[in-house]
């Protein structure tokens, strides 16, 4: 079973930041879960909230703002840092864009990018950008684009059909989240961690579908989900998962 580190390492270090994927990287931790949003001039910037205010020093949309003022902001100091038991950031860094984020994570073998857009014209736009990246950073075999919104998935079936891709479920999804899936032509299904069952997990297995759960945070639930045949854990707590696992 594959760990991945959630936005980074979420409770260790500032999420979605440079840092955050560094300090992954210094944990010997290879395998990451971070989040895509549009920039008011197109660029695709890393971050998980469609609002600036609860993760760096700015306010406001993010897709009002150039990627060129998100990289003036400090997405070091997040102010959700108090709910976490690390010390205040030393270094400041703005809201990068993704490709500065995957040059820096050239020796990651497996990246899950989670694509948040949901304006139509947006996703259009997230979807004609992405093959670029792939063929730029070699992201063939270590990379997924993920996503709750299933028009989205479409739009990359449509349009980038050999994009690896995932579909996002939270626990209260009422579907078959397996044949959604398929319908889509997805490879990978990202059910959070309640919904799994050692059934899902084997209906999605029998449909050739990698199953990466999150946010899974405790020991106990790891082991469980391990024992269910889960493929990928995706946690804010990578420091202490790798003991979990061990
Ligand atoms: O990969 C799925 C997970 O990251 C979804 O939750 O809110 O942390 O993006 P969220
Ligand atoms: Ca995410």
């Amino acid at each position: 079973m594959r760990l991945i580190g959630h936005r980074g390492a979420r409770a260790e270090a500032p999420e979605n930041t440079l840092a955050g994927f560094r300090h992954l990287r210094a944990l010997g931790v290879r395998a990451v879960e971070l989040d895509i949003h549009l920039s008011a001039d197109g660029e695709l910037v890393v971050i998980h909230d469609a609002e600036l205010s609860r993760t760096t020093s700015g306010h406001g949309l993010v897709r009002a703002h150039t990627a060129a003022a998100l990289a003036t902001l400090d997405a070091c100091h997040q102010p959700t840092h108090a709910r976490y038991d690390f010390a205040p950031w030393p270094l400041h860094e703005g809201v990068p864009t993704l490709a500065q984020v995957l040059m820096e994570l050239t020796d990651f073998a497996h990246i899950e990018l989670e694509l948040k857009v949901q304006d139509e014209a947006d996703e259009r736009a997230v979807v004609a950008a992405l093959p670029a990246y792939w063929q730029q950073f070699a992201l063939a075999g270590r990379a997924r684009c993920t996503s709750f919104n299933p028009r989205l998935l479409y739009q990359l079936q449509q349009h980038a059909p050999s994009l690896p891709r995932g579909f996002l479920a939270e626990e209260d999804f009422a579907g078959d989240i397996v044949q959604v899936a398929l319908a889509l032509g997805c490879n990978a299904i990202g059910p959070q961690a309640k919904l799994l069952t050692a059934e899902l997990v084997a209906q999605a297995h029998a449909a050739d579908l990698w199953v990466s759960t999150w946010t899974v945070n405790d020991a106990a639930q790891a082991q469980a989900l391990a024992a269910m045949g889960v493929d990928g854990l995706i946690t804010d707590v990578p420091s202490a998962a790798r003991n979990w696992l061990a």
